[in-house]
């Protein structure tokens, strides 16, 4: 039986979460630039159905439409505050169009060239559900960022932040970090031809937010790369290309 799993809790923390969603837009992450960097040779000049799965507010939709602006780019998501906020910015955006729903239920066979599921995996319970809901609908290729270790250990991690509200309702959120070999296997056990993961390392500095608060800051190693942190999680990101 398929865990559902909901993501935020109800309209609290609103304000809050459009607002930390809607800098993506205002500043392009080094993250999304290298994702537009890998995928533009997929997209670029074609017409493709691209689905944007657990889009937020479809920060990856609006900079890749400009990439493939033949392409037709469909978001969705589970927390409708986030679907209104992706409508507003990208309204008049004729090939973008964000719908409310839960990914593991979808309708649809075969129906998307290529599913993009960003920065989510690592914030869910687990992530063998969604993928089958994403193999399930998707045709050619799957791209995916997540926090992945290359020894085999599933790092299960839940974060509380006590001086967030949200903190009270059990827990805050997951910041899970899998043991990529673990995850490899079990793509091609679902029907994987072929899987291709890039490291992502950082180029600049992020500052340390307050000491309370989660939020993505790098440490200088001596050999001059950064490792990037939240709280006490290390980022270690990877950005993954799964053609099917
Ligand atoms: C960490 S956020 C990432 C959002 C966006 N991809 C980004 O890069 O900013 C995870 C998102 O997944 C959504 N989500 C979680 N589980 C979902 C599900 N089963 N179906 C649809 N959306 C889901 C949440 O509402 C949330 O917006």
């Amino acid at each position: 039986m398929k865990q559902k799993y909901n993501y935020f809790h109800g309209n609290s923390n609103k304000n809050f979460v459009i607002d930390s969603m809607s800098k993506y837009i205002i500043q392009k992450q080094e993250m999304d630039k290298q994702l537009e960097k890998i995928i533009s040779p997929f997209i670029k000049g074609r017409s493709l159905d691209i689905l944007d799965a657990c889009c937020g507010i479809g920060h990856i939709s609006y900079f890749l439409h400009r990439i493939s602006p033949k392409s037709k780019f469909l978001g969705i998501d589970q927390t409708p505050y986030l679907i209104d906020e992706a409508t507003k910015v990208c309204n008049g955006i004729k090939n973008l169009r964000f719908e409310v729903g839960d990914i593991l239920d979808m309708k649809y066979k075969k129906k998307f060239d290529m599913t993009i599921n960003w920065k989510t995996l690592s914030w869910l319970p687990y992530y063998t559900d969604i993928l089958k809901s994403l193999f399930k609908v998707t045709k050619s290729h799957i791209f995916l960022s997540s926090l992945f270790y290359d020894g085999n250990i599933d790092f299960e991690i839940k974060v509380h932040e006590f001086k967030k509200r949200t903190s009270k309702l059990g827990f805050t959120s997951y910041y899970n970090v899998y043991s990529y070999p673990h995850f490899e296997e079990f793509v091609y056990e679902i029907g994987a031809k072929n899987v291709k993961s890039y490291d992502f390392h950082i180029k600049k500095d992020l500052q340390k937010p307050p000491r309370d608060q989660m939020g993505t800051y790098t440490l200088l190693l001596k050999n001059g790369s950064r490792l990037q942190a939240s709280g006490a999680v290390l980022m270690l990101w990877k950005i993954i290309r799964i053609d099917l």
